[in-house]
Order: C-alpha cells, then structure tokens, then sequence
C-alpha cells in the first residue's frame, strides 16, 4: 500500500468512527435520568414511579409467566426504603430503563429491578444506568454493591466491572449468579 492510500485508509476509518459516535448521540438524544423521590404525596411517586413499576413488569415478570405475574409482583417489601433511578425520554416522557438499590447495611447494599424497554436494548442505556447509580453510591460511601443476576445477564455485569462469586442458583424459576463489585476499585 503507498502511503497515498495508507493515509485515505487511517482517514476513512475517523471517519467511519465520527459517524458512529454521532449515531450513538443521536439514538439516545433525549436520553435523561433522574433519581426518585419518593416520598408521600411527591410529584415523582405519582408520575415517575408508576410509570418505572409498568416498565418493570413489562421486562421482568411478565415473561415469567405462570405464578410469577400477578398484580404487584414487581414490587418488594423495602420498595420505599430504595433508591430508585430512571432512564426516561425527553420528548415522549416514557420510561425506558430502571434500577434500584437497597441498602443492607452502612457500606454494603444489593442492586436489583434492573430492566431497559425491549425497544431500547442494547444502546448502552443499561450500563449508563448502572454507571450512574455506582458513582452515586460511592459519593455516599457506600464500599460495596451485589445483586442476583440472571444468567444470560451475567456478561453485562461483568462488563461493568462486577464479579461472581458463590454457587449458582435459582430465583423465579431462572437460574441466577451473585455478582458484587468492589467500589472503591472499580474500573470505570
Ligand atoms: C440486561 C439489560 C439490563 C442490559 O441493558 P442494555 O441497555 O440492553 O445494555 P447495554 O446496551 O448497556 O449493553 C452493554 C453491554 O452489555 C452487553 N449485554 C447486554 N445485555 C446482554 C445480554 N443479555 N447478554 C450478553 N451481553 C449483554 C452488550 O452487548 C453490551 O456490550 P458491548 O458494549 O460490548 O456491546 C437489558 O437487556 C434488560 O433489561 N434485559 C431484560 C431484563 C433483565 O434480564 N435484567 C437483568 C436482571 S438480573
């Protein structure tokens, strides 16, 4: 190859890379996330939160199916007692992501409803979400976050940085792996 064609090769590959880095900005342009407050009587447990417990049991108890559907099996116990962060869209005010975390104790906590709109997947609003609430948890001092990921979303934890650990189990009849991180040497 003369160094002609090198150079247009090296050019041509910017800018392939600038069209993909625009695409991306423009797929997720109206992109937001917001934490919830929740408290009684709030603007967001009316608006925000209904629409984040719809999206969650679109993506993870209806395909379930069977006992796994009922009325309000999105929800849990410490439901209130949870930080709750969205991904919405700016212009539609449709929810399409969520994730919450429990604290368990002063330093330690679980992650768990973790669901992006079928219609939305795979354009980084996942790890963006997870990102979000980790940086959030480390600026109040939080050391350590786990979770009980499903199998096939195991890959995805360990892109962020989480590892498996103990034996493997199963939860609503789906087999799962605990997952912790360690934030104060996360890799971002
Ligand atoms: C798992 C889930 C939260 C990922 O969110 P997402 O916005 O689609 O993920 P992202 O676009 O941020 O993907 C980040 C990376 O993880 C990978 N990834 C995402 N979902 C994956 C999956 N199910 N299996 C393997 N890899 C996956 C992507 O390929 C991507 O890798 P790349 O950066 O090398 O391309 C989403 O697919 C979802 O809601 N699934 C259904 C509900 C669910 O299973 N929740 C988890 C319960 S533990």
């Amino acid at each position: 190859m003369n160094i002609a064609k090198f150079k247009f090769a090296i050019l041509r590959q910017k800018f392939e890379e600038l069209v993909m880095v625009l695409f991306e900005m423009t797929k997720n342009s109206n992109l937001r996330f917001r934490f919830l407050d929740l408290a009684e009587g709030s603007v967001d447990r009316g608006i925000w939160y209904e629409k984040e417990c719809a999206l969650r049991y679109e993506v993870l108890r209806k395909p379930l199916g069977g006992d796994h559907i009922g009325k309000g099996s999105e929800l849990f116990p410490f439901e209130f007692q949870s930080l709750h962060l969205i991904a919405f869209d700016d212009d539609s005010n449709s929810v399409t992501g969520c994730v919450l975390f429990h604290p368990e104790t002063q330093t330690s906590g679980r992650l768990f409803q973790m669901a992006v709109d079928h219609v939305y997947q795979g354009r980084g609003i996942g790890t963006a979400l997870v990102t979000t609430l980790l940086d959030r948890l480390v600026s109040e001092g939080f050391l350590e976050c786990t979770l009980h990921a499903r199998e096939h979303a195991v890959t995805f934890y360990k892109l962020l940085g989480f590892v498996t650990f103990g034996e493997p189990f199963d939860e609503v009849n789906v087999p799962h792996r605990h997952m912790r991180i360690d934030l104060l040497n996360r890799n971002k």
